[in-house]
């Protein structure tokens, strides 16, 4: 959610800050701005509503030189989006110049405090009265940044991942972060780039800092990083080593971030299984496992939070793991396990699963269960982010970088994640026999084939998908491991063509939802073969009585379903527990033509945000 960038060096600013902003774009924001020391120690601030391009445009005819410069993508949380309320934010001296992202909760009193001694305000936004806060203290006590940020940091209450430029101090940004990421990347010469994530600095350096909640980093150039906290403590954060290359972050030949992703996922899963199965395909490693068997091996309950597409991914994990391993499991969305006192035991292992490790929900969720004693295991894509960091241990999905909002490939990838997951619990637990294990861990290193296979109907669905431009509600079916697919790719419908869509279990619906069924409503059916084979084509009689238009995805050779369904979108065939990672495809691939035909920004998906850094 909402991007910030930084950089002070031996170069121009401006233009590494807007590349910068372009490549957080995918995080999702509603304005942009850039604030910039020039060279005769001005301090610069240009805003604009919009896109980054909107504030390029605005920039145009103006002063853009200046080595040290922040700039910052909102995601408005307090006060509609326009030029005033974007970021940067002016002191009330016109001195200091502050992004931030996230919210101050205590953000009235503070104001109220301010506003009493005279400063005005320029904006509704939370983050103002930061900026205003911090020079207060500054010009009251006579102190510099540093202090007077320690000083105003002990009186906030909220999230926040901060920067700020001091034109005294055209050399040195100083920001801060609890609990909204931040990456500082150390560049070559004593330059400094800072990121929400890595992705605006991987182009120039490969190592960065991801900063600890209460840290406070000094970014002086020439100097050695000075990090501290509130108190002035001294913190010793690791440099870490990125290895993130510039292909991931850019579209390599596709009009979508998105439709490149879902084509990436054959690779993204042979990355993902790389290195865990061995090369005969008949066994897992996964270090996680062997580190903290007995751990896993004892729970009594698993409980998995997630949000969205996560939490989808979850509801196929509860299924893997209960089946394989015998261990019940719970899914819960993140954003209500948080907030309902919920009974957590000591023996409880709780699976987090995000694509970003960032969200604000899932994050307090694993503090909840860390406090409860639990034992936290992350599945995470992007390395280094906050939830990799707060739980004990975990597996990376190593899919690379998602830029498009909606998720494809992280969710295959929580998918593959959580089947080798499940696979090397119950070999451990030895609630699987050694014949099904190899059985299955074969077929998993076959998925990837299968997939390209899947991929193979891009043409078809882009066909299909002219056809449902219309549609002002979907109705998607599946039962089994195929709900959760059924859900998911609603989800992915509506995040980016904005068609109202539902998912069900297809026996559910005629307990409500068939009331809902007429000739304008098209029912996407996943009907592959497994034990409910026969379940599911009653289903799709019962949508077809009542005049209901059926898009079936069935297993290839299927000739039964082509009998009554509309269209057929024919798939390989696969063990049942692995069918969303092939099934999914063709949703996606759905959502997707079905957006671009409606002319949708298909990556920027309006009100979302990649990653929600806010509850
Ligand atoms: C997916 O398409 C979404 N945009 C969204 O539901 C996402 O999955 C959710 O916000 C959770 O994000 P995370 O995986 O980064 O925690
Ligand atoms: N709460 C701040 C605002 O509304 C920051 C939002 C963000 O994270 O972009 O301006």
């Amino acid at each position: 959610m909402c991007g910030i960038v930084g950089y002070i060096g031996h170069n121009e600013a401006y233009p590494i800050l807007i590349k910068g902003l372009k490549r957080l774009e995918y995080r999702g924001y509603d304005s942009a701005g850039v604030a910039l020391i020039n060279n005769d120690g001005g301090l610069n601030v240009y805003k604009a509503k919009g896109k980054v391009a909107d504030l390029e445009s605005y920039c145009e005819d103006k002063d853009k030189t200046g080595s040290a410069g922040i700039a910052h993508t909102r995601w408005a949380t307090h006060g509609e989006p326009n030029s005033a309320n974007a970021h940067p934010h002016y002191s009330a001296s016109g001195r200091l110049a502050l992004i931030h992202n996230g919210i101050i909760e205590n953000y009235m009193t503070l104001k109220e405090n301010l506003v009493e001694r005279g400063i005005v305000f320029k904006s509704v936004t939370d983050t103002e009265v930061l900026v205003q806060l911090i020079e207060h203290i500054m010009l009251s006590n006579n102190i510099e940044l540093l202090e007077a940020v320690q000083v105003a940091l002990h009186q906030v209450i909220g999230a926040y991942a901060i920067a700020i430029l001091d034109r005294n101090h055209p050399d040195t940004i100083v920001c801060a972060r609890q609990s909204s990421p931040l990456v500082v990347g150390l560049g070559k010469e004593g330059d400094y780039y800072l990121g929400s994530d890595a992705s605006p600095i991987a182009e120039y350096t490969d190592r960065v800092i991801y900063l600890n909640d209460g840290d406070i980093a000094v970014m002086r150039l020439g100097e050695e990083l000075k990090v501290v906290n509130m108190d002035n403590e001294t913190q010793h954060p690791k440099v870490k080593q990125i290895d993130i290359t510039l292909g991931q972050l850019e579209k390599g030949g596709y009009p979508y971030f998105m439709i490149k992703e879902i084509f990436e996922q054959p690779a993204c899963m042979r990355d993902c299984m790389r290195g865990r199965i061995n090369v005969d395909a008949d066994r897992i490693t996964l270090s996680a496992v062997i580190d903290y068997r007995e751990r896993l091996v004892t729970a009594r309950r698993i409980i998995i939070v997630a949000c969205g597409t996560s939490w989808h991914a979850g509801l196929i994990g509860k299924q893997l793991i209960e089946s394989m391993c015998r261990i019940p499991v719970e899914v819960e969305y993140a954003s209500e396990f948080r907030y309902r006192d919920p009974v957590i035991m000591p023996d409880d292992v709780v699976i987090a699963i995000s694509q970003s490790g960032e969200t604000a929900d899932t994050l307090a969720a694993i503090e909840l269960a860390r406090q409860a004693g639990a034992f936290v295991f992350g599945v995470c894509n992007a390395i280094g982010a906050s939830i990799p960091r707060q739980t004990q241990t975990g597996v990376y999905i190593h899919v690379g970088p998602e830029i498009g909002v909606a998720s494809t490939k992280a969710f295959t990838g929580q998918v593959t994640v959580l089947s080798m997951l499940a696979l090397s619990i119950a070999r451990e637990k030895k609630t699987i026999d050694d014949e099904t294990y190899k059985h299955m861990v074969a077929e998993l290193t076959l998925i990837p084939d299968k997939m390209e296979e899947a991929l193979k109907t891009n043409e078809q669905i882009e066909r299909l998908a002219s056809i449902f431009t219309y549609a002002k509600n979907c109705l998607y079916l599946g039962r089994g491991y195929n709900y959760p697919v059924a859900l998911e790719g609603a989800l992915k419908l509506k995040e980016i063509s904005y068609i109202h869509a539902e998912g069900y279990p297809a026996a559910e619906m005629k307990h409500g939802p068939i009331a809902l069924i007429d000739s304008e409503m098209p029912v996407f059916v996943i009907a592959t073969r497994d034990k409910l084979y026969e379940k599911i084509i009653s289903n799709i009689q019962e949508v077809r009585a009542r005049g209901g238009r059926v898009t079936a995805l069935v297993t290839r050779g299927d000739t039964q379903i082509q009998q009554f369904a509309d269209h057929v979108i024919e798939l390989p065939d696969t063990q049942e527990c692995f069918q969303p990672l092939i099934a999914s495809i063709p949703l996606q691939l759905l959502a997707y033509h079905i957006a671009v035909c409606k002319g949708k920004d298909v990556d920027r998906p309006r009100n979302l945000a990649k990653s929600v850094t806010v509850e």
